[in-house]
């Protein structure tokens, strides 16, 4: 990763689960952040830890990626302040493959419209340094795992997956209409635990989608059982697999990318698979989470989830050898985070919504 030489950088969705622990990854490495978040998602209490977890007091600022003015506000003070933003991580969007479902076109001007927005401020401001949260969610069904960056992209399976694709395509017409843009697409696996303190993680509202924060959520108390989405898939124990990787090692990752950007010589546009180069399945994890924990996890084996994936797991080998990036963190690890994690978040209605 290396020490760096404390660039100003914008973390849009700075509020939210990734983009609060690379917030914290980022001045770890000696970087300054700078936290946007519209609070769509997100409260200001991952702010105040993102803070603690610094030790200073890392600027916040609530406005909407969509917001032109704002943004153009927020670029001109950090350059009246001589503090001019170099690069900024763009985590914020929307992420929730029903919702998108039901509503596409809000997801369309959030996700894609921000973007634009963002992308105008920052050509404006000769910013040309962006580090965009992707998906493998833009490889659908691999014809042969592990996937490479090289897959190609499938036919998108929800609205969300589609803002996913549009997005990296507006970002390489982006880079390839104007000198110097140095844009790196990461394509998350799937990010699961937490900060190992306990002070930032995770914050699902209402019923978690997601299987790690449904999965603790049970052990809490909190719902009955996990449901198990089919076990009669084509895989070696006949649930789905995938590539799960602890959000700080996927923070540690956006680090690496904006040093890789920041350090191109000329322009560049260029996609990176972050994953552990592992697959487990969903009863590994169960039983993962139950090794690290000494805690069983109540559940049952359910229907098959429509549109699921059957088995998706990353080569890594790229970001490994261009950004010098590798998932150090393994499985019972995160296991053992999102626990704590869980225990400090206590019953959702604790939750400020
Ligand atoms: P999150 O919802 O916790 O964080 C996103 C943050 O962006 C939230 O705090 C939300 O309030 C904010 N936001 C949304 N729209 C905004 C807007 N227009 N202006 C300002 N702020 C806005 O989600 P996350 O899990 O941290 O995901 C971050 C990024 O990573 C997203 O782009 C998501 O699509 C992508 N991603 C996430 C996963 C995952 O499994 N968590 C997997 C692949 C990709
Ligand atoms: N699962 C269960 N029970 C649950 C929840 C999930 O068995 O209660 C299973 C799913 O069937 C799947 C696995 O656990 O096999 C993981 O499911 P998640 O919903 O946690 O994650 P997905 O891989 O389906 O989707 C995630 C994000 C999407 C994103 C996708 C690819 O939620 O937003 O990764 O990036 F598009």
């Amino acid at each position: 990763m290396g020490q760096t030489h404390g660039h100003h950088v914008l973390v849009t969705g700075g509020a939210g689960y990734i983009g609060s622990h690379s917030a914290v990854a980022l001045h770890e490495a000696g970087h300054h952040p700078i936290l946007l978040d519209n609070l769509s998602n997100s409260t200001p209490d991952a702010v105040e830890g993102v803070r603690e977890l610094c030790g200073r007091d890392i600027p916040f600022h609530t406005l909407d990626c969509s917001d032109f003015d704002g943004l153009k506000s927020l670029f001109q003070h950090q350059v009246d302040v001589g503090q001019p933003i170099q690069g900024v991580l763009h985590f914020a969007a929307f992420k929730a493959v029903g919702e998108s479902v039901a509503k596409p076109a809000l997801y369309a001007a959030n996700n894609v419209g921000g973007l634009g927005v963002l992308l105008q401020v920052m050509a404006e401001f000769g910013v040309e340094a962006m580090v965009f949260s992707s998906s493998c969610t833009v490889y659908g069904e691999p014809n042969k795992v592990p996937v490479d960056e090289g897959a190609p992209m499938q036919h998108a399976e929800s609205p969300y997956g589609w803002t996913k694709q549009a997005c990296e395509r507006v970002l390489t017409d982006h880079a390839s209409s104007r000198e110097g843009a140095k844009i790196a697409l990461l394509r998350y696996f799937n990010p699961v635990g937490a900060h190992p303190s306990g002070v930032i993680g995770e914050l699902p509202l209402g019923v978690p989608n997601n299987l790690v924060p449904f999965l603790t959520q049970t052990v809490a108390g909190i719902r009955p059982a996990l449901t198990v989405f089919g076990d009669d898939y084509d895989t070696p124990d006949g649930t789905c697999i995938r590539d799960y990787l602890h959000v700080m090692d996927l923070a540690e990752a956006h680090v690496a990318a904006l040093n890789w950007c920041l350090s191109q010589s000329k322009d560049k546009v260029r996609a990176f698979n972050l994953g552990t180069g592992t697959g487990a399945s969903v009863l590994e994890v169960i039983h993962s989470f139950e090794r690290a924990t000494g805690l069983s996890v109540p559940h049952v084996i359910g229907p098959r989830r429509p549109g699921d994936v059957v088995a998706i797991w990353a080569d890594p080998k790229r970001a490994h050898n261009e950004l010098g990036w590798k998932a150090s963190r393994t499985l019972d690890d995160a296991m053992t985070d999102a626990w704590n994690w869980q225990q400090r978040l206590g019953q959702p209605d604790n939750n400020a919504h």
